[in-house]
């Protein structure tokens, strides 16, 4: 038995959505089951809009006012978190489990000073906090500690409010973090040394799931993959497994979208990521999808496990129609 330290069961969340003055409600996420190891990286992967976001701020109970969860579970330490009051659940959030955004300076309050806020998590000035807050910024390859800490947010470059962000899951000391595409606004190699800051964390015990568009880093960094299309997981499996042997056609398409190492794309994925408000039949992804049958247009075909290789597409699955 795997040891998780999140399961996801069936959870399917959408949003209210005025069309021609007409509420109506559309979902986001389909029935996503899922379960994350502990002390992994877990990518989460797949075009803009296709859910990721939407999922992690389920997670976090950030969703906005205008969406609603149809159902399912989300276990985290062997509790139901979305049964949990708000106020029972603050205790979680950002203890327990942390946030890393793509744009750090949301988080990062522009009134109070790096140290300040560092210390406001930990809940006082106490001689034995400002050491633990100078260690976690010494963790996160910080060179001059005291200078960052009497910063205000907006004196720092985007890497180093990323560095502040993944020292204070340090030393809040929270066992999951959640990263929705923390390396988008950074250039490369500011990119490449927060990446490695993750795996020091996986190295520290920590569990983490990696959102990206970008499945270029994937490969390096994370052990799981798991790639969504519109509100379903269409693929999921080891990382190595994954690259080595790609069965969905949209993670072939998406891995024949990456930049080679001459700069060049092999090809482009044809069309476009639907909105949540088109309702396409079948498989969801069978519009733009070079391989599709009559039976991808009217059916949905189910995740299936080949060998702990997890794919949603009937070119694997025996179909009577
Ligand atoms: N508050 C909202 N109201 C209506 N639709 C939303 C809302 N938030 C997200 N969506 C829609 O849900 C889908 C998934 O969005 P998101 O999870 O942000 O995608 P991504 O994979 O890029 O993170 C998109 O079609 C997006 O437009
Ligand atoms: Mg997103």
């Amino acid at each position: 038995m795997k040891d998780n330290i999140l399961e996801i069961k069936d959870l399917s969340v959408g949003f209210n959505i005025e069309i021609n003055n007409v509420e109506k409600f559309f979902y986001a996420l389909n029935s996503i089951n899922l379960s994350f190891e502990k002390n992994k990286i877990h990518a989460l992967a797949g075009e803009s809009g296709c859910g990721k976001s939407v999922l992690i701020n389920t997670i976090l109970k950030l969703l906005p006012k205008n969406s609603l969860i149809k159902s399912g579970e989300i276990i985290f330490n062997n509790q139901d978190i979305l049964k949990l009051k708000n106020r029972e659940f603050r205790k979680i959030r950002g203890n327990q489990i942390s946030l890393i955004p793509q744009d750090p300076f949301m988080s990062l309050n522009p009134l109070y000073t790096i140290e300040n806020q560092m210390l406001e998590v930990l809940e006082g000035n106490s001689a034995e906090n400002i050491e633990k807050i100078k260690w976690a910024l010494n963790e996160v390859k910080i060179k001059n500690i005291d200078n960052v800490l009497k910063s205000y947010p907006h004196e720092l470059s985007g890497g180093m409010k990323q560095r502040v962000i993944i020292a204070m899951s340090l030393v809040q000391n929270s066992q999951l973090i959640l990263a929705d595409e923390p390396t988008t606004a950074l250039d490369v190699s500011v990119s490449n040394s927060i990446l490695n800051l993750l795996l020091d964390l996986k190295e520290k015990g920590k569990t983490i799931i990696l959102i990206t568009h970008d499945l270029s880093i994937v490969s390096n960094y994370c052990d799981t993959t798991t790639i969504m299309y519109l509100g379903d997981i269409v693929e999921s499996a080891d990382s190595s497994k994954l690259f080595k042997n790609p069965m969905h056609p949209y993670t072939n398409a998406l891995l024949k979208a990456l930049p080679t190492k001459r700069g060049e794309r092999l090809e482009n994925i044809k069309g476009q990521i639907s909105p949540i408000t088109d309702i396409i039949s079948g498989c969801k992804f069978h519009p733009r999808c070079n391989m599709a049958s009559d039976v991808c247009k009217m059916k949905k075909p189910f995740l299936c496990n080949y060998d702990c290789h997890k794919v949603s597409c009937w070119l694997y699955q025996k179909t009577s129609l």
